[in-house]
């Protein structure tokens, strides 16, 4: 008997990559053949970025290169920074890179799929300067200058958000957070960006539906209601205590479970050492004890392991980052990602249209007003 279709794409294969390879038997995520483990332990997020752009890891001076012209491409033009000077300051902050990303679309369109790489290494610069230039005008009223002079994007972004550079081993945590987040195949929001580019349209158009895409809790949002739920408890028992009632009510738990990895997420266990090591230092055991509780919880009652938001959570925390800022993050980061499909679907492309089962009325006679 064929099992009921659940819909969701479950398992269908919707085209070919080259980027990425996520849970081949179940495990292992690499890109470009490059394994996780390596590229967070060896690389810088500029180098993982240029090897997504490009297909090739960057030599010293195609590196040095790549980040003199991030480091040019900072800026924010004076039209849009009035544009997020009238952003509510209660929107959320995906909202602000969405409108963003929108605008910067009509202020420096793409014009020709030839400025495609342009186009991608403009707004990776670009959007961490968006991110904070709104917060810090919305939070503290000024309008701060974006073009610092440091090479990391993790640096760029932590200085303008607390004013002052971050330790090294925050730029790194921050960092490895990028990398572990710059690209997962075809999941959600690098499908919905592909499609938009399968009709031919823009750069900006694709990257703006990827934007709308991640902000859902079932996928990039799970960072933020994570944090959510983690802030909630006082310590690990009414963590315990929460959680089984939560999963009484079938609740799911956000941060947990994944639809193709199905024993372990690689990119969890990374950032949950970056987790403990940002916790220990911040003197912050309740956090983390209380996250490694709700771990051992779903293992136990459900079977399920931490997906990479999860312990991203307590370790943005620890950076200083507001949970709203969360999934934002995500998106400054997959950005590369999202940008190297774009690449690759207008490399060869055909429109993404796939079908659907009927399950509507069949066939039948038009009603008049009257015998309705
Ligand atoms: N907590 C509790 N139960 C869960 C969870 C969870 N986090 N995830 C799945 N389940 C249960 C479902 O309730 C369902 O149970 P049922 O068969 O009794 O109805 C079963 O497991 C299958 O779940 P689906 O939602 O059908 O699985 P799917 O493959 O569609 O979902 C997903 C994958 C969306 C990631 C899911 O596990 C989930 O919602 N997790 C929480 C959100 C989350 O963390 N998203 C981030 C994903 S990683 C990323 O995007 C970067």
């Amino acid at each position: 008997m064929n099992k009921p279709n659940r819909g969701g794409l479950e398992g269908i294969v919707a085209g070919q990559t080259r980027l990425c390879t996520v849970g081949i038997d179940g495990v292992g995520l690499n890109y470009l053949g490059y394994t996780i483990e390596d590229l967070t332990e060896q690389a810088s997020f500029e180098e993982v970025a240029y090897l997504l752009f490009y297909g090739e890891l960057p030599s010293g001076s195609q590196l040095a290169e790549f980040v003199v012209r991030l480091k040019r491409y900072r800026g924010i033009p004076a039209p849009l920074k009035t544009i997020l000077e009238q952003l509510p300051a209660r929107s959320h902050p995906m909202d602000v890179l969405r409108t963003g990303c929108s605008a910067l679309g009509t202020l420096e369109p793409e014009g020709s799929f030839a400025n495609q790489v342009h186009a991608a290494e403009r707004l990776l610069a670009c959007m961490p300067s968006i991110l904070a230039y709104w917060h810090q005008y919305q939070t503290r009223g000024e309008q701060i200058d974006v073009e610092l002079d440091m090479d990391s994007m993790a640096g760029h972004f932590l200085t303008l958000l607390h004013g002052k550079p971050p330790s090294e081993t925050h730029r790194r945590a921050m960092d490895v957070s990028l990398i572990l987040y710059a690209e997962h195949e075809f999941n959600a929001s690098t499908f919905t960006a592909r499609i938009v580019a399968s009709t031919l349209s823009d750069f900006h158009s694709a990257m703006t539906a990827g934007i709308g895409a991640l902000r859902g809790p079932l996928h990039g949002g799970a960072n933020e209601a994570a944090m959510e739920l983690i802030e909630r408890f006082s310590d690990p028992d009414s963590a315990e205590t929460s959680l089984l009632a939560m999963l009484g009510r079938k609740e799911k738990i956000m941060g947990f479970g994944h639809r193709v990895y199905k024993d372990c997420d690689p990119r969890s266990d990374i950032i949950q050492r970056w987790s403990k090591k940002l916790c220990d230092e911040a003197g912050n055991q309740r956090l983390y004890a209380v996250s490694e509780r709700i771990e051992q919880v779903m293992r136990r009652e459900k079977k399920m392991f931490p997906n990479v938001d999860f312990y991203s959570a307590s370790a943005y925390h620890c950076l200083g980052i507001p949970t709203q800022m969360f999934t934002p993050l995500f998106v400054l980061s997959r950005i590369s990602g999202w940008s190297a499909h774009i690449f690759e679907q207008r490399a060869d492309n055909r429109l993404i249209r796939p079908a659907a089962e009927y399950i509507g009325p069949p066939t039948r006679n038009w009603l008049s007003m009257s015998q309705r």
